[in-house]
């Protein structure tokens, strides 16, 4: 069964909200015609809103790029996935690398996340990835295990139909390193193998896996031409609406 490309961008904290105006009016026009892949855009909280109105009418969506598992509550600084819901946000990007690294998540947060994302009908874009040293000690596929068999805990195949993973090899992030196709699509092939495990093979043959890390315009047609990659997500590359509309266009 062929899987629909996803290509989203993280644009982490960049752009203000007019900002996220001009990106909108350079980006629309180079993609409105473009229906082949699915497109999502996940700017700051505070440029949500702006975004939204942006896009109204067009084929992309809009993603926030965090969330608390709460819906409501004293919990000062965090946002809701109801209240992203409301505010008509489809997609959300959950334990990020940078998210592990610098806000202590941990892959149990990441699961009471995408368990919440899930219950509000959110796309949650969950993202697993190995640092260097793992890569370099041969654990990245105990780490990737690892981080699929928590991130998936106590989750049915019914509730967990959305999910989305992003592979991000942590050392191919904002380096300029990109994984080869090959390494990439042995990661993808071992997540898929641990989401048919939880899940049952029928899931793990729907469920796309999108590549992240220094995906840009010269390297998005080699990756996307693998069986196995069903999409990107984009960081630095997504900030400029010529060359995320490129990458988009593979
Ligand atoms: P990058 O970031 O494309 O700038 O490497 C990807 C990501 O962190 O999602």
């Amino acid at each position: 069964m062929s899987r629909k490309k996803l290509i989203a961008a993280n644009w982490k904290m960049y752009k203000t909200p007019d900002e996220t105006k001009r990106f909108f009016a350079d980006f629309l026009p180079l993609v409105s015609a473009h229906d082949r892949d699915e497109m999502v855009v996940c700017p700051p909280f505070v440029d949500l809103h702006v975004a939204l109105e942006c896009v109204r009418g067009e084929r992309i969506g809009i993603g926030a790029q965090n969330l608390y598992w709460k819906s409501e509550g004293a919990f000062t600084g965090e946002v809701s996935s109801a209240m992203l819901v409301a505010l008509g946000c489809t997609h959300v990007i959950i334990g990020h690398s940078e998210r592990r690294q610098y806000f202590g998540e941990t892959d149990d947060t990441v699961n009471l996340k995408l368990k919440a994302a899930l219950e509000h009908g959110l796309t949650p874009i969950v993202c697993v990835g190995e640092v260097l040293e793992e890569r370099e000690a041969g654990l990245t596929e105990d780490v990737l295990r690892r981080q699929c068999v928590r991130a998936f805990h106590a989750l049915s195949a019914r509730k967990a139909e959305a999910l989305v993973i992003a592979y991000e090899p942590v050392w191919a992030i904002g380096t300029g390193k990109t994984a080869t196709p090959k390494i990439a699509s042995e990661a993808h092939i071992l997540i898929r193998g641990e989401a048919a495990k939880a899940f049952g093979e029928q899931f793990a043959s729907q469920l796309r896996i999108l590549y992240g890390g220094s995906v840009k315009p010269e390297n998005s047609s080699a990756l996307m031409a693998e069986p196995e990659i069903d999409g990107a997500l984009v960081g630095g590359a997504s900030l400029d609406p010529k060359s995320f509309a490129a990458i988009v266009k593979y």
